[in-house]
């Protein structure tokens, strides 16, 4: 994709320091997220995707800390958000305004002792100059393009009064009240049914189309970003595994792992004929990422494993345009091992 870069993460290490040793939830991951471009982060829970978005957002608290370079575009001028202090004024100018997030614990995001209402207005208000009424009207039409009904009544309710699925949705339209440059997901929809699943992806999609807003797109859910992503980058235990344009890697994923995620999807693995019985998630189970061994991060489950492997953590190399894989099927003398 030609359109410019909204965000630009280099090397980005958040570790936590925990008494019994140090866990490394994200362990040096690079990528850009372009204009308008949809990115989907996916892997297995606990392989970091919650703490890369944290990190980006520089929401890591003790004992974790990130490490690196977050670059965020607006105007042609970038700023490094991990150079921010995480409560400094000039990241709240940032966060909440062009940069935010959906959480993927929609509690946490309200507050409990104001109405949803309030909330959605503050972020209108903080960042935009609008009057009181101005606001209150542009949120009864974020909670009606979000799909709830009644808006004119909910915007008066306080969090606990709505269902789960509600409020849910209420946090994406405060999401997206400032009409964010960069929105962040953290697996959005998961607890919405089927429909309102439909409807709010299609409203993000309509958003991107019309703004030119950057979403980063987290989810279990590969049918859900072979729908919508532009680009997917696959994560396990800290570290990109692979990344490549959707079509790309819905059509021929290279790591060992993602062909493992993507055979477990009941459409990808129907389309390549795959029977029913087989579909099944990964065998084994991520480990804690703590005193990891110096082999690569897929080792003990990996099926296509060979000598090599166990010997040190593969780079990720080029295997065709914008198509990254870290395996040393792929060369740094793996290569030469296989028969
Ligand atoms: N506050 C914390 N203290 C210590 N370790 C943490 C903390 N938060 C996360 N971790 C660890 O960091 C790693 C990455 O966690 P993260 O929440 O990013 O996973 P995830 O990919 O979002 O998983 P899920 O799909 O379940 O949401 C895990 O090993 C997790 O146990
Ligand atoms: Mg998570």
């Amino acid at each position: 994709m030609e359109s410019e870069v909204v965000l630009s993460v280099k090397d980005l290490k958040t570790y936590f320091y925990l008494p019994h040793g140090v866990l490394k939830a994200v362990d040096g991951i690079s990528f850009d997220v372009h204009a308008g471009e949809l990115v989907g982060l996916v892997g297995e829970s606990g392989c970091g995707k919650s703490i890369t978005a944290r990190s980006i957002l520089n929401m890591v608290r003790d004992p974790g800390k990130p490490m690196g370079e977050v670059w965020f575009y607006r105007n042609g001028e970038g700023v490094n958000l991990l150079e921010m202090g995480p409560d400094s004024p000039e990241i709240r100018r940032v966060r909440g305004d062009a940069l935010t997030m959906i959480f993927q614990e929609p509690m946490n995001a309200f507050s409990m002792v104001h109405t949803v209402g309030h909330q959605i207005m503050e972020g209108i208000l903080l960042h935009r100059h609008v009057s009181k009424t101005e606001a209150r009207r542009q949120a009864i039409q974020l909670l009606e393009n979000v799909g709830i009904a009644n808006p004119g009544q909910r915007v008066d309710e306080y969090p606990f009064q709505l269902s789960g699925g509600m409020r849910q949705r209420a946090m994406i339209a405060m999401a997206i009240a400032t009409n964010p440059r960069l929105l962040i997901c953290d697996e959005p929809t998961t607890a919405l049914d089927v429909s309102v699943q439909a409807q709010i992806l299609s409203l993000l999609k309509d958003l991107q189309r019309r703004n030119g807003m950057a979403i980063i797109f987290i989810t279990h859910d590969l049918a859900v970003i072979s729908q919508i992503a532009h680009r997917v980058i696959v994560m396990y235990l800290g570290k990109v595994v692979e990344e490549a344009a959707v079509r790309e890697i819905f059509k021929s994923p290279q790591h060992p792992y993602t062909v493992r995620l993507m055979e477990a999807v009941p459409d990808v693995a129907l389309a390549k004929g795959i029977e029913h019985g087989r579909l099944q998630t990964i065998e084994g189970f991520v480990p804690e990422p703590i005193d990891l061994p110096a082999e690569c991060v897929f080792y003990k489950r990996c099926p296509e494993a060979f000598d090599r492997c166990r010997t040190g953590l593969p780079e990720l190399v080029q295997v065709g345009p914008g198509h990254f894989v870290r395996c040393f099927k792929f060369g740094q003398q793996g290569r030469a091992s296989l028969p």
